[in-house]
This record gives C-alpha cells, sequence and structure tokens, in this order.
C-alpha cells in the first residue's frame, strides 16, 4: 500500500515494508513511482451545477431553513425589544438586553438619565449604547458564522449542492468577510458582560419591602430565570474557540502548565457542545427579556420563592 507524502508523491506505506521485509526500501520506492508512471491519466471535466442542483435525496435544506427562522426571529425581537427603552426592569430585575444601563431613567443607571449631549435626531434606548458588542460577539462565532453563510445568503448552501456564485468563492481571506477576525475582541468583551451579569443577579436578589420601605434579601422566579441565563452565556462564551485558544492554545505543550491545562480541559469540553449552548443561551436571553417586559407590563407575575 502506498500513502501520498507531503508533497503528493507517493511513498511505500507500511504495508509494502511488512510484505517485503527482505527488500531494500530503495527498491520498493522505485517500484512505487514506476507504478505511479505506469497510471493512465483520466480527465475529469468539472461542470458547476446550478444554483440549488444537487444529487441529494435527503431534506438537506431543513437545517438552513430552521436557522434562517430562528436566527431571523431574534434579530427581529432584539432590534424592536432594543428600540422601546420601556419595560426592561421589573424590580430588582433587569433585562440583559439592556445590561448595563449606562444612561437612562432606571435605578439600575450608572450615570444617571439620557445625556444632554445625545442628538436629538437619534433615537435614545440604553440598549443601543451596549447591544452591539453581544451582537456582534455573536455575529463573528465561528459557529453563527457557518449556520448563517447557509441560511441567509446560501454560499455555500450545502455539501454537494450548487451554490449561486459558481466556483468563484472567495471565503473569509477577502473583505468584507475577513473582518471577522475580530471575533477575539468581542470575545474578551463577553467576559466582562459575564461579570456585569452575574452581578445583576446579585442585585436580583435584593427586593424591596412595600410595608418597611427597605430592602431584604430574596430568591424569585426572576432571579432564578437570570442565574440561569448567565450559566448558560457562561457555557457559551467559555467555549469560545478565540477564549480556548486565549487560556491554552498558544502552549506548545499546555499539559506542563497545569493550570492552563485545566482550564484547557474546561473550555474544550464546552467547545464540544459550542452549538448546543449557542443556541440555548440565545433562547434564554430572550426569554430573559420578554419575562422582565411582561411582569413590567402585569401581564405576567414573578412568584417569590422565599
Ligand atoms: Fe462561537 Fe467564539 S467561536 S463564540
Amino acid at each position: 500500500m502506498c500513502i501520498g507524502g507531503r508533497d503528493g508523491r507517493l511513498i511505500p506505506g507500511r504495508t509494502d515494508l511488512e510484505r517485503h521485509p527482505d527488500r531494500h526500501l530503495k527498491d520498493i520506492w522505485k517500484d512505487t513511482v514506476e507504478a505511479r508512471e505506469r497510471m493512465e491519466a483520466v480527465p475529469i471535466k468539472f461542470v458547476p451545477r446550478g444554483y440549488g442542483d444537487t444529487y441529494r435525496r435527503d431534506a438537506w435544506w431543513v437545517e438552513p431553513l430552521v436557522v434562517f427562522l430562528v436566527l431571523g426571529g431574534f434579530v427581529v425581537y432584539a432590534t424592536w425589544a432594543a428600540f422601546q427603552n420601556a419595560h426592561y426592569t421589573y424590580g430588582p430585575y433587569l433585562s440583559p438586553f439592556y445590561s448595563p444601563v449606562i444612561f437612562g431613567e432606571s435605578h439600575h443607571a450608572w450615570f444617571g438619565p439620557k445625556p444632554a449631549w445625545w442628538p436629538a435626531l437619534l433615537p435614545f434606548s440604553p440598549a443601543l449604547l451596549i447591544l452591539p458588542f453581544p451582537g456582534l460577539f455573536r455575529f463573528t462565532c465561528y459557529y453563527y458564522r457557518g449556520a448563517y453563510y447557509k441560511s441567509f445568503w446560501s454560499d455555500p448552501i450545502a455539501c454537494s449542492v450548487g451554490e449561486p456564485r459558481g466556483t468563484r468563492y472567495r471565503g473569509e481571506r477577502w473583505f468584507p468577510l475577513v473582518l471577522q477576525n475580530v471575533h477575539r475582541y468581542f470575545a474578551y468583551a463577553a467576559v466582562v458582560f459575564l461579570f456585569i451579569l452575574s452581578y445583576d443577579v446579585w442585585l436580583g436578589m435584593w427586593f424591596e419591602n412595600p410595608a418597611t420601605g427597605r430592602t431584604e434579601f430574596g430568591i424569585g422566579l426572576g432571579t432564578l430565570i437570570l442565574a440561569v441565563n448567565v450559566v448558560l452565556l457562561s457555557s457559551y462564551t467559555l467555549g469560545c474557540h478565540s477564549i480556548r485558544h486565549l487560556v491554552g492554545g498558544h502552549k506548545d505543550e499546555v499539559s506542563k502548565s497545569p493550570i492552563k491545562d485545566a482550564c484547557y480541559g474546561c473550555s474544550s469540553a464546552l467547545n464540544n457542545r459550542h452549538q448546543l449552548f449557542a443556541y440555548m443561551s440565545l433562547f434564554s436571553v430572550a426569554f430573559c427579556d420578554v419575562f422582565v417586559r411582561l411582569c413590567s407590563m402585569g401581564i405576567w407575575s414573578d412568584v417569590r420563592i422565599f
């Protein structure tokens, strides 16, 4: 058996050597080269397929369609919610779409209400100041890229299915898709957001007692929803390929640094389920906003567990 060398040459494989232990390697090599020279070259004509043409008989289009509906639905809802500038807090809870509130009317605001310098022509919402960071983090995620390239502009559409641009696919080595390489910087920002959202969970444990006017510790349904959201977001973020590389990927022998090795192992374990956590965290972050919004509008009631 021959195997291909790095430069495309055939080299004798282990079986050749085992079959002819008495022969010199040079002789086996010579036979191999001669055998290749005797091979007849069969020209194969490449015929580009039309868009969507395929011999596949499975329902290959279902997954891109579902991804299109889910991601499209999320983008529409998140955009609508971000422009509302209302119903983003309820009691101690704050919607993750609006966290942190840098400027705003809520008591969660870090620097007070909308600043006077805000251009009158621009709509104002605290969410618009912060959503670009988690939004672009997801937009540039390696998993989502693969998914929305297929679902939103079909390029590439699926294995063995004709593409809209024939053979001129240029991938991410060229503008504008080469800009996706900024992902690692959004990953660092996403880690900061994990701390902020964890702090929101802590704040979500302090309820005002209407009888005394004092705040007291407690756990409500909203606290649990916000906490689960942080767990899922952490599972998604810490399994990011860029974070995985940050914690251990640049070492030649990561096993020689026990702490890095442990972090790399944890990140790799989360990375194995990156697609799953990408969707679970997407649903949970939207659900948190829905919950806070509906409670604030009086449509849903929070439940105090204790
Ligand atoms: Fe998906 Fe970084 S690769 S979040």
